[in-house]
């Protein structure tokens, strides 16, 4: 059941980043790289990293109560979470559960959705069913990260990628033709294997395993960015096409944030100007779940979309997966 002419819109925004940066130059000093090597083959300058006592439900929790505030409305409004994560504080309780109870949103259901990069995507779809069905009035949905405390610091092929932060939005119920007014979703498990957390669940056959491994990220780098270029211009194309939109119509393009160069590659093969591309990389490098909200968050503050602008966000990552989504801003 759906509501009659009724669209999933996104009432407020809000992002948290770590203070701690963490420079090329840092890592320098921690692995055998160097600033030219990663900012030419990522485009990455600096990432955040979480404080010790900071999991991610603090990130997520700081970057939720902001959009909560954007939206206008109370904790107690909020009848859903969803917390889009990779790295959850523990496998149960869900990190939505425990931002519910930071928040005080005591009359929201809250769980966990892990699709790894697309995350916050697929948590924003999911979402949207709820609201279209009248199931939820306002839900929140948060991609938060703390990616620092799983990559291995002495493996330079990926400690120099990853990013700690967390990134929101309060979706509510708006007139027809506004908001979410299409997605795509899609996964591809047969390629699970590029990007995996090995040693992480019940694939350890025992105790003394688990306690002689440690979980870190595995990624076959360069499959996964072939992978990300093929996607990234499929769901457009589909997510566009859904939409009734042409590629020109889209005013700004939200990716997730992996690699420049992967941006670029897509710019140039949809030949979508750079001026309508989101790209901070270079400050946060990848976060995950939470690089498409805080992107947003960031092209909003930098007042780069305005009332009746086309978004388009799109994502790629662990699953392997990947989903799009076009906003029209109210
Ligand atoms: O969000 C999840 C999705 N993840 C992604 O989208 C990541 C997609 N993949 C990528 O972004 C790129 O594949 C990477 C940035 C991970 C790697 O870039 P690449 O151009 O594919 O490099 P490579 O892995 O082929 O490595 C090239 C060389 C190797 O040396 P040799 O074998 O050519 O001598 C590496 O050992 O670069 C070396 N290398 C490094 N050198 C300095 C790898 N990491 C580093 C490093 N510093 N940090």
């Amino acid at each position: 059941m759906t509501c009659q002419g009724v669209q999933a819109q996104i009432l407020g925004v809000g992002s948290y980043v770590p203070e701690k940066v963490l420079s090329n130059k840092d890592l320098e000093q921690m692995v055998d790289t160097n600033d030219e090597w990663i900012t030419s083959r990522t485009g990455i300058k600096e990432r955040r990293i979480a404080a010790e006592n900071q999991a991610s439900s603090d990130l997520g929790a700081e970057a939720g109560k902001i959009a909560v505030k954007n939206a206008g409305i109370s904790p107690e409004d909020i009848d859903l979470i969803i917390v889009a994560t990779s790295t959850p504080d523990m496998y149960f309780p869900s990190t939505a559960c425990l931002i519910q109870d930071k928040l005080g949103c005591t009359n929201a259901a809250a769980f966990d959705l892990a699709a790894g990069c697309t995350g916050f995507i697929y948590a924003m779809v999911a979402a949207e069913q709820f609201i279209k069905s009248g199931t939820a009035r306002y839900a929140l949905v948060i991609g938060a990260e703390v990616l620092s405390r799983i990559v291995n610091w002495e493996d330079r092929s990926t400690c120099v990628l990853f990013g700690d932060g967390a990134g929101a939005v309060v979706l509510g119920a708006g007139p027809e033709g506004e908001g979410i007014i299409a997605s795509h979703l899609a996964a591809e498990g047969s390629g699970s294997q590029l990007l995996t957390l090995p040693c992480s669940g019940s694939r350890i056959s025992s105790n003394e395993e688990a306690a002689a491994n440690k979980a870190y990220i595995s990624m076959q780098g360069r499959e996964v960015f072939k992978f990300a270029v093929r996607v990234m211009e499929e769901g457009t194309k589909k997510v566009l096409e859904k939409a009734g939109l042409s590629k020109e119509d889209v005013n700004l393009v939200i990716p997730h944030q992996a690699n420049i160069r992967i941006i670029e590659h897509y710019a140039k093969k949809m030949k979508i100007p750079k001026e309508k591309i989101v790209a901070n990389v270079d400050k946060y490098g990848n976060t995950s779940a939470a690089s498409i909200p805080l992107a947003l968050d960031e092209a909003l503050q930098q007042g780069r979309i305005k009332p009746g602008y086309d978004i388009l966000m799109i994502g790629f990552g662990a699953g392997l997966t990947w989903g799009a989504a076009v906003v029209r801003w109210a």
